[in-house]
């Protein structure tokens, strides 16, 4: 059975804490379950780190079912949440609750993500009121970032970012993610809210964690902020796997006989 919103609540009451992480297919989202990942984010990171594109603003509703569809068919264990895409609260926000059930129904998440903007309270309240689960996200929010830069880092930012985060609280979020912001900040955020805080690039006083899994696994390397650790380059090695193939093919080694399929002589006589 999937991890519920109430056991993942309970981590946070009981100082355990949460790992999340990205997927946007089948095959990905499977490895992240069986390792016991807690949450299985469809960020809109899909943007950049899988459809090639250089804002995540750039995907909508169609690219993000599609991928989120894939993702929920493999995931057994964790909760599954799927980024709401800007374009499906943040411009027509009359239309967020139609959008994010279509998540629930459509596509079997048990959760969505909208990032802070001027009107996320009402949104959020919508979304709440309509019995959908709902994560936020503070600081850095990159469908309406212009730079990429650390937020909160004067007192009067610290400030507005922490009211922000108690205002998701208190409109009915069940988890938040605090992005780049500074330890501190991400403390006493950490520290004054019942919901669980999951950062990126927020330090180690929140009470989980999450990466796009494309940059802890090495996968892609357009962009590496301060805050990504890499804990394996499949890059390289799926370079070295890919020059392997291709010598054997070029050499005539590949296909040898274990890796081909073979006829009866007599039948083969036939043709
Ligand atoms: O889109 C995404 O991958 C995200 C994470 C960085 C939290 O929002």
């Amino acid at each position: 059975m999937r991890n519920t919103v109430t056991k993942i609540l309970r981590m946070k009451k009981a100082n355990k804490k949460i790992v999340m992480l990205t997927a946007y297919d089948y095959p990905f989202a499977r490895i992240l379950d069986e390792a016991q990942a807690d949450i299985v984010l469809i960020g809109d990171s899909l943007a950049n780190v899988a459809l090639g594109l250089d804002a995540t603003k750039k995907v909508g509703m169609p690219e993000m079912l599609h991928h989120a569809k894939a993702v929920s068919r493999a995931v057994k264990n964790a909760l599954v949440v799927a980024d709401m895409p800007y374009s499906a609260y943040q411009t027509k926000p009359n239309e967020s609750v139609k959008n994010a059930k279509r998540f629930i129904r459509e596509a079997n998440c048990d959760a969505v993500k909208i990032e802070w903007f001027k009107d996320c309270a009402k949104v959020t309240g919508k979304l709440v009121k309509a019995k959908i689960k709902v994560m936020g996200h503070v600081g850095l929010t990159p469908q309406t970032v212009k730079k990429f830069k650390v937020r909160g880092s004067s007192a009067i930012e610290a400030k507005k970012i922490i009211a922000q985060a108690k205002m998701f609280e208190d409109e009915g979020c069940f988890a938040i993610v605090l992005e780049c912001i500074p330890g501190e900040v991400a403390k006493i955020i950490t520290k004054e809210l019942r919901i669980p805080t999951i950062g990126i690039g927020a330090g180690k006083y929140c009470d989980g964690q999450v990466l796009v899994s494309q940059d802890f696994l090495g996968l892609f390397d357009r962009f590496h902020p301060r805050f990504v650790k890499q804990y394996v380059n499949l890059s390289a090695q799926i370079n070295q796997a890919v020059n392997s193939f291709s010598r054997e093919v070029r050499t005539g080694k590949f296909p040898d006989a274990k890796h081909s399929y073979t006829m009866d002589e007599r039948e083969l006589k036939k043709i």
